[in-house]
């Protein structure tokens, strides 16, 4: 097991699957593993809000018997008030782990670098590896077979997309993107999945139609047009991304039976329309919960390597 958890990209495929097979044993019996992180501490680092992210860190902590300290972004101030190499350099003296979310994917590179112990990603502007983790845990839940799924991924090429695109590079599963032109998913990141995905079989397509991209998808998948530090441009990507909206009529493009999903927070009536979203194919609060289940697995894999 890796030493910090930044990116999907960083794991073998054997622990990509290790983590989702463990995840459904800490689902089904909770109890097995409480107190295996007694009087361990994780500092939380929150450069952004979050409802989901600190609740299933802070919950989960408290579930495995330790205990997690909470830091608003007034408190540390990275790259203003010191410097992401300095936090981490006091953090390891007090706490036995990290987890961040921070605007710059490079502060909780530098933050990793810098410390012994071990560092969660809980969202940067680049990626959002938790997020799609419980993501691929709960299409495991309801499709089985990962290698067989497709994955329409609707709206702006952004952090939630690049996480998913490297899950499934690891899932060995099918994934499509439709986003407007100038919104797609980072070049480097899509390279790296192809590359990732030559050893399970995953496959690729980008393209800005979303009506091809849901084609035949298990799930349409959508996030916020303008995420957390964009909101300047929430008027104009509001018009741009007017036809990437998941709607009844794209859904009907799509099967019968084919699910949606979503990371949350969701701007109802922007990127999905209340009829999708609070729908029986909507299986947006089985991802909430499983950020729990997924979490308090990666926690247990990074601490307990640290005491071997
Ligand atoms: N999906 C997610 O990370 O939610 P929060 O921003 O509320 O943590
Ligand atoms: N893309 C969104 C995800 C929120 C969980 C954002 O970064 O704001």
């Amino acid at each position: 097991m890796l030493e910090d958890f930044i990116s999907i990209h960083d794991l073998t495929v054997y622990e990509f699957s290790q983590i989702l097979d463990l995840t459904q044993k800490i689902k089904d019996n909770p109890q097995r593993f409480q107190n295996k992180l007694k009087d361990k501490i994780l500092a939380m680092i929150f450069q952004k809000p979050s409802l989901r992210t600190r609740m299933t860190f802070e919950v989960g902590m408290l579930q495995l018997g330790g205990e997690a300290v909470y830091l608003s972004p007034s408190d540390i101030q990275i790259g203003t008030r010191e410097t992401a190499y300095d936090v981490g350099k006091n953090l390891e003296r007090w706490v036995n782990a990290i987890m961040i979310r921070a605007f710059a994917h490079q502060d909780v590179i530098d933050l990793a670098k810098a410390s012994r112990i071990p560092v969660i990603n809980a969202l940067t502007d680049l990626l959002h590896p938790c997020q799609a983790m419980a993501d691929f845990f709960t299409l495991k839940e309801k499709a089985k077979d990962l290698t067989s799924l497709k994955l329409a991924y609707i709206g702006d090429g952004n952090n939630v997309c690049h996480s998913l695109l490297f899950a499934a590079a690891k899932a060995g599963s099918k994934m499509s993107v439709a986003t407007p032109p100038g919104y797609k998913p980072d070049s480097e990141i899509v390279k790296q999945a192809e590359e990732d995905g030559k050893e399970t079989g995953a496959s690729f397509l980008i393209t800005d139609n979303p009506s091809e991209a849901v084609e035949d998808a298990d799930a349409v998948y959508t996030d916020a047009w303008a995420s957390m530090g964009q909101e300047e441009e929430k008027v104009d990507r509001a018009k741009i991304f007017s036809s990437y909206q998941v709607n009844k009529e794209l859904m009907a493009k799509a099967r019968e039976d084919t699910v949606f999903m979503h990371c949350l927070p969701a701007h109802r009536g922007e990127e999905v329309t209340d009829d999708v979203l609070d729908s029986p194919r909507s299986i947006v609060y089985d991802q909430a919960e499983n950020r729990l289940h997924v979490q308090k697995i990666i926690m247990l894999l990074l601490l307990e390597k640290k005491q071997e």
